[in-house]
C-alpha cells in the first residue's frame, strides 16, 4: 500500500517478489509486502542472519538454493485447511467422481493414482484416503497411490506425524474424527495408522520443471486435487501449473480444483466435467476424444448399468449424509444432456421432478433439453412451472424471452426480456446466477439487453450499472 513504512527499501521488496514469484510461484504483490517482511525477517532468523537486509541481499545476488527455497516456504506459505474442506467437493468426490473411477478401474487392474498438491498439513490427502476405505471395501486387492506434496517442509512433517488439533475439523462432520482418529491429549487427535501409511508425503516444489516423471511419481495420475494452491499464483506462473497438471493425468483423469480456482480461462486445456457454483472437477480431456469405443468406461461418468439413484456405483456404502435422490438425478440428467443423449437426460430430470415435485431447478433443467429437443411447448410449461416455484429465477424469464423470440411473438418476448432486467437490477453485476455455469448478472444483462435491441420494438427498464 502507498504510504506504508517498510523496513526494506522498495526496490528490494520488489526484486524479491519477482525472485519468489519466478522460483516459487508464491506471489507477493505491493499490498502484501508487509507479510512478505514479515516472512523475511523469521526466515533470516532460521538462517542464522540477525540483519534481514544482508540476508535478502544475498539472496538476490547468489539466487535461491534448494534449503533457501524451503526455509523461505516455511516462512512464507499460507497454512490454511481442514478435513473435508468445501464439502460440496467432498460431496462430488464421494458420489459421482470416484465411484466412477473406481469402476472404470475395478477391471482394469484396480490401481488408483490420486495426488494432493499443495497439500498442506495433509488434511485433504486423509480426507481422500477416508472416503477410499469407505468407498473401496476390498481396499487391499487394489494398487492405490495417494501422494501427498508440497514446498513447505513443515507443512509436510506435520502432515507425516498425523496430529491434528481441533481446528483442522472445525467444518468436519463428527462421525469424521469418531471413526478414525485417536485422542492423544487433550485436544489433539491422531489419525489412525491404517489411514495414515495410505498417504505418501513429499517435497515438490510447482513452480519447478520436475513433474510429470517417473522419479518422483507425478506421472499418470488419475485424479488431481490442486485446490486454493493456484489462487496465490501470479496468472502466468499459475498457466504454466495448470499446463503440468494437464500433462501429469492420464487421458481421462481429473482435476479438482477450489470453487474459487475454476476457471475455463486458466483451465483452457479441460474440460469441465461436473461444473457447479460450489464445486468443479475438470478432466483432461472430452470423453468422446478419449473414449472412442463403446467398451472403454469413461471415468466422470456414471457407467449405464449404475445408474440408479442414490447408488452411483454398486460398490459404496450409503454416503454420510444421504445424498439428495433429486439432485444425484438432476446430475446424471446434465451429464447426459452434455453428451448429447437428450431423450435418456429428459428421463432424468423427469425421474428429478417426481422424486422432489418442488424444486424449481429441476424443472428448468428439462425445460433447457425440451428445448434442445424442439418441444417448445412442454419446454414452456416447465420453465413457467420453474417460475411458479420461484418468481425471481431470472434464467427462467430470459430463456421464455427467448422462446418467444424464436416463435416470432416480439412482444411477449420484450415483456419476459423486461421481467428479467428487472429481476437482474436488485443484483450486484458480479453475481453468479443460478443455473447459468458462472454466468454473471451484469454479462446476462448485457446479453438480454443486446436481445432487447434485436426486437423491433425494445422494451428496456432504464438500469443504470
Ligand atoms: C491454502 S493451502 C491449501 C491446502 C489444501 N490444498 C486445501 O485446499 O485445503 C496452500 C498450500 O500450497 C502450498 N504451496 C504454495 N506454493 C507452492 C508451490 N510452489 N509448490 C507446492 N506447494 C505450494 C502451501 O505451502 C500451502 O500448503
Amino acid at each position: 500500500m502507498t504510504g506504508m513504512r517498510h523496513i526494506l527499501p522498495e526496490q528490494m521488496l520488489s526484486s524479491l517478489s519477482e525472485l519468489l514469484a519466478q522460483r516459487t510461484g508464491l506471489n507477493f504483490p505491493k499490498e502484501r509486502w508487509s507479510d512478505l517482511e514479515r516472512g523475511m525477517s523469521a526466515a533470516a532468523r532460521a538462517s542464522g542472519e540477525n540483519n534481514v537486509q544482508a540476508y535478502v541481499r544475498r539472496l538476490l545476488s547468489a539466487g535461491l538454493t534448494q534449503h533457501q527455497t524451503e526455509i523461505l516456504a516455511s516462512h512464507l506459505t499460507v497454512g490454511e485447511t481442514y478435513f473435508f474442506r468445501d464439502g460440496k467437493s467432498f460431496e462430488l468426490l464421494e458420489q459421482y467422481a470416484l465411484p466412477a473411477l473406481i469402476h472404470s478401474r475395478r477391471d482394469a487392474g484396480r490401481r488408483l493414482r490420486i495426488w494432493s498438491a499443495g497439500c498442506c498439513t495433509g488434511e485433504e490427502p486423509y480426507s481422500i484416503a477416508m472416503l477410499l476405505d469407505r468407498l473401496l471395501p476390498d481396499h487391499e486387492q487394489w494398487d492405490i497411490t495417494l501422494l501427498a506434496t508440497d514446498i513447505n517442509p513443515q507443512f509436510l512433517r506435520k502432515g507425516a506425524d498425523g496430529v491434528y488439533g481441533d481446528w483442522s475439523f472445525r467444518d468436519t462432520p463428527a462421525w469424521i474424527k469418531e471413526r478414525y482418529f485417536k485422542k492423544v491429549r487433550q485436544g489433539y487427535f491422531e489419525i489412525h495408522p491404517r489411514i495414515k501409511k495410505r498417504v505418501t508425503f513429499s517435497y515438490l516444489n510447482l513452480a519447478d520443471d520436475v513433474y510429470p516423471s517417473l522419479s518422483n511419481n507425478t506421472h499418470a495420475m488419475d485424479l488431481i486435487l490442486c485446490r486454493n494452491v493456484l489462487m496465490y499464483f501470479a496468472a502466468a506462473q499459475a498457466a504454466k501449473i495448470a499446463g503440468k497438471l494437464h500433462r501429469a493425468l492420464v487421458d481421462d483423469g481429473g482435476l479438482l480444483v477450489s470453487p474459487a480456482e475454476a476457471s475455463n480461462t486458466l483451465l483452457a486445456q479441460f474440460a469441465p466435467a461436473y461444473f457447479f457454483s460450489d464445486a468443479a472437477i475438470y478432466r483432461k480431456a472430452a470423453p468422446r476424444e478419449t473414449t472412442p469405443a463403446a467398451e472403454a468406461i469413461p471415468f466422470f461418468f456414471p457407467p449405464p448399468e449404475t445408474q440408479q439413484p442414490d447408488t452411483p456405483a454398486p460398490t459404496i456404502k450409503p454416503p454420510v449424509p444421504p445424498p439428495d435422490g433429486a439432485a444425484a438425478l438432476c446430475v446424471t440428467a446434465r451429464l447426459c444432456a452434455g453428451q448429447g443423449r437428450l431423450a435418456e437426460a429428459a428421463g432424468w430430470c423427469e425421474q428429478a421432478i417426481a422424486a422432489n415435485r418442488l424444486n424449481p431447478q429441476s424443472h428448468y433443467l428439462l425445460a433447457t433439453i425440451r428445448q434442445e429437443l424442439g418441444q417448445a411447448d412442454a419446454a414452456e410449461q416447465s420453465l413457467k412451472r420453474a417460475l411458479y416455484l420461484d418468481p425471481d429465477f431470472v434464467l427462467a424469464y430470459f430463456t421464455l424471452g427467448n422462446l418467444r423470440r424464436s416463435q416470432g411473438r416480439r412482444e411477449e418476448a420484450g415483456r419476459y426480456f423486461g421481467n428479467a432486467l428487472a429481476l437482474l437490477q436488485r443484483r450486484p453485476c458480479h453475481e453468479a446466477i443460478m443455473e447459468s455455469d458462472g454466468l454473471t448478472a451484469g454479462r446476462l444483462e448485457d446479453i438480454i439487453r443486446s436481445a432487447l435491441d434485436n426486437l423491433p420494438q425494445p422494451c428496456t427498464t432504464g438500469k443504470k450499472h
